[in-house]
């Protein structure tokens, strides 16, 4: 059989022989066809008449294994304030790869970012990062992560190395879910959902655009239509404890329930109604580790846990190290070229009235026993601390180290306010200036309140100063005329509020 040219038949303007070649072409389109059809048709329809049961690829692992974290609360690192050290991503990612199992996820309630200011972000983006790369299954939206804006959120879970779910957090106009309401994965051919729900915290507001629908309804809808396509369903709930036992006794098909934001951490596994409870808290310095029985044809039973604490004996992983040191380093970015507002760190207008503060040094002629006093403890040399560990661009650490961070007349970052660097005088003490000011003119007025014991627990908290008790603490600053006395026994802090206005201390001045 000849082909011809047909381009120089056109050119040779003579008129095309008849040819085999549309005949040849057509059948053998039609022949395609049919067999493509008829193919599809094997291949579609007994699926519908019968379909396949899913068939384990391997038998049920005796065991599933469930890493969790929950409340990290932006603690991307230990403070660092004391000795022991606790928490932080480099311990998270060594426990968690030590834990692993033949069938194991790994997952956090939420509550991950202390909040939804910029450096807050920052630190959100490093820990999902973090969890990325410790192979986390999913990650929850916690309280904290519904007050970032509906853009921030859909934008967050369309680059994060980790999966986000929640199955109730909206978006206020339309109403679509902001990501995923669950993941599906097998783990040791055993297939696991993990749904995620949160409770809004009454005492956070909710990010602009975002809308939360009840937990009850968004589970009722889901959790049936789940059941029949997996063997474990896991539900995260970011909720206080009433809730997370609500939700597990009302949605029977959840075979685990996790729980964050509550006062104390499991100390066992609890059994409501058919589900297996854990929760945990504790802004990261422990993760749990759920070990759920699974019998052969793959149903969960009976479930054991165990906290696993984040300490000095859990090696740092250097991964996680040099992530941190790259969050570091971004904050230092961010206040480098724009400050606190860079940072996202709310400052407020100086104060209208006639008090502000005023800083130490104006505190010196007068009181040059306190001063001196001051001035050789550790308060004086707060800011150094976080400079030596180059942290100083950090809103979490600074907070604790100067003068009233973000106030007009407080600490305003670096080169604006060089004077209220470290925990000055009137870090305890409150504003100055009206002291100084009717002191100077030679009046007798007490306008200084008494500095209350409870008021050292604001920065010397159970996780920045855990050995603190009152007695040996002002031991080793105790300064002003009567050393021995020791203020009144109680009071959250600083007494009579803002020293505006004239004190009445009895016996004072
Ligand atoms: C112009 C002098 C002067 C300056 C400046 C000054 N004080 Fe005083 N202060 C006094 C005198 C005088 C008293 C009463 C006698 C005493 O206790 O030493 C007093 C008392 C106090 C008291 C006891 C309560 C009271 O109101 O009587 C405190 C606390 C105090 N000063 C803190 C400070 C602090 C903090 C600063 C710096 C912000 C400061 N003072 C600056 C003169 C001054
Ligand atoms: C504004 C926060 C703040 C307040 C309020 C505060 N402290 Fe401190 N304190 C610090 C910081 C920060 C350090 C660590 C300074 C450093 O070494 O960098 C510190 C360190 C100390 C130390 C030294 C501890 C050591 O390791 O030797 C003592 C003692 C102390 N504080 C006592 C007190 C007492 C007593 C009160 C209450 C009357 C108090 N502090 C209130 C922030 C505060
Ligand atoms: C809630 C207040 C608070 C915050 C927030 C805080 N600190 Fe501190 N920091 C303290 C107190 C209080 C001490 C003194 C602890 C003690 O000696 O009991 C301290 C002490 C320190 C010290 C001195 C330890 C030493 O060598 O004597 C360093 C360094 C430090 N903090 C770094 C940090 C870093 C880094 C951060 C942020 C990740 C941070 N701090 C956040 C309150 C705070
Ligand atoms: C860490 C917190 C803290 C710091 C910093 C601090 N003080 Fe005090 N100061 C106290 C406490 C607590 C007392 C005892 C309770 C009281 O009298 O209010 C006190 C007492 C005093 C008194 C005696 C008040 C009286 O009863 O007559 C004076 C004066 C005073 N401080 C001045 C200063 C000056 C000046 C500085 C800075 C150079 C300073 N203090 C720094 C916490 C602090």
């Amino acid at each position: 059989m000849a082909f011809r040219n047909w381009k120089q038949e056109l050119d040779d303007r003579r008129p095309p022989p008849p040819s085999r070649w549309p005949f040849i072409r057509n059948t053998a389109a039609a022949l395609v066809l049919l067999a493509g059809g008829a193919c599809t048709a094997l291949w579609v329809w007994p699926g519908y008449l019968k379909p396949r049961p899913w068939v384990r690829p391997g038998p049920a692992p005796a065991a599933l294994r469930i890493l969790l974290s929950s409340d990290l609360s932006g603690y991307i690192e230990p403070c660092g304030c004391t000795e022991q050290r606790w928490g932080g991503i480099a311990r998270q990612a060594s426990a968690v790869r030590r834990g692993k199992a033949p069938a194991s996820i790994a997952l956090d309630v939420g509550d991950m970012t202390a909040g939804a200011r910029r450096w807050q972000q920052v630190g959100l983006e490093t820990y999902l990062q973090a969890l990325g790369a410790m192979e986390y299954t999913a990650a929850n939206l916690g309280s904290r992560e519904i007050g970032l804006s509906a853009a921030a959120l859909r934008d967050l879970a369309a680059r994060s190395p980790v999966p986000l779910v929640s199955a109730n957090v909206r978006e206020e106009a339309g109403g679509a879910l902001l990501v995923a309401p669950y993941r599906q994965v097998m783990t040791g051919n055993l297939r696991v959902t993990v749904v995620g729900v949160v409770a809004p915290d009454p005492q956070r507001p909710l990010g602009e655009g975002v809308r939360v629908q009840d937990v009850d309804e968004a589970l009722s809808k889901l959790l049936p239509t789940l059941r029949a396509e997996t063997d474990v369903i896991v539900l995260l709930a970011a909720a206080d404890e009433p809730t997370i036992r609500k939700v597990a006794a009302s949605h029977p098909e959840a075979d685990v329930v996790l729980g964050g934001r509550v006062a104390q951490a499991s100390k066992s596994v609890l059994t409501v109604g058919s589900s297996r409870v854990v929760a945990l808290a504790d802004k990261g310095q422990m993760i749990a580790q759920v070990d759920v029985a699974i019998s052969p044809d793959g149903r969960p039973g009976a479930a054991q846990s165990r906290m696993i604490l984040l300490d000095n004996a859990v090696p740092e992983d250097p991964a996680m190290l040099d992530l941190a040191g790259r969050y570091n380093a971004e904050l230092s970015r961010l206040n480098r070229t724009g400050g606190l507002k860079a940072l996202g760190v709310p400052t407020l207008a100086p104060p209208a009235g006639e008090n502000a503060y005023v800083g130490a040094e104006a505190c010196r002629a007068c009181h040059p026993k306190e001063f001196q006093s001051w001035s050789t403890s550790k308060h004086a040399r707060a800011y150094a601390s976080l400079v030596r560990r180059q942290r100083d661009s950090n809103p979490d650490c600074v907070s604790c180290h100067v003068v009233d961070l973000g106030a007009g007349d407080g600490f305003l970052g670096l080169p604006a306010s060089p004077d209220r660097l470290d925990v000055q005088c009137e870090a305890c003490h409150g504003r100055g200036a009206a002291h100084v000011r009717s002191r100077a003119a030679g009046q007798t007025v007490v306008n200084m309140p008494r500095v209350l014991p409870g008021s050292c627990q604001v920065c010397h908290d159970c996780t920045h100063s855990p050995k603190f008790t009152y007695e040996t603490y002002w031991e080793a600053i105790k300064h002003g005329p009567d050393k021995k006395k020791t203020p009144p026994a109680s009071g959250p802090g600083v007494d009579g509020g803002d020293p505006g206005g004239v004190g009445a201390r009895p016996g004072g001045g």
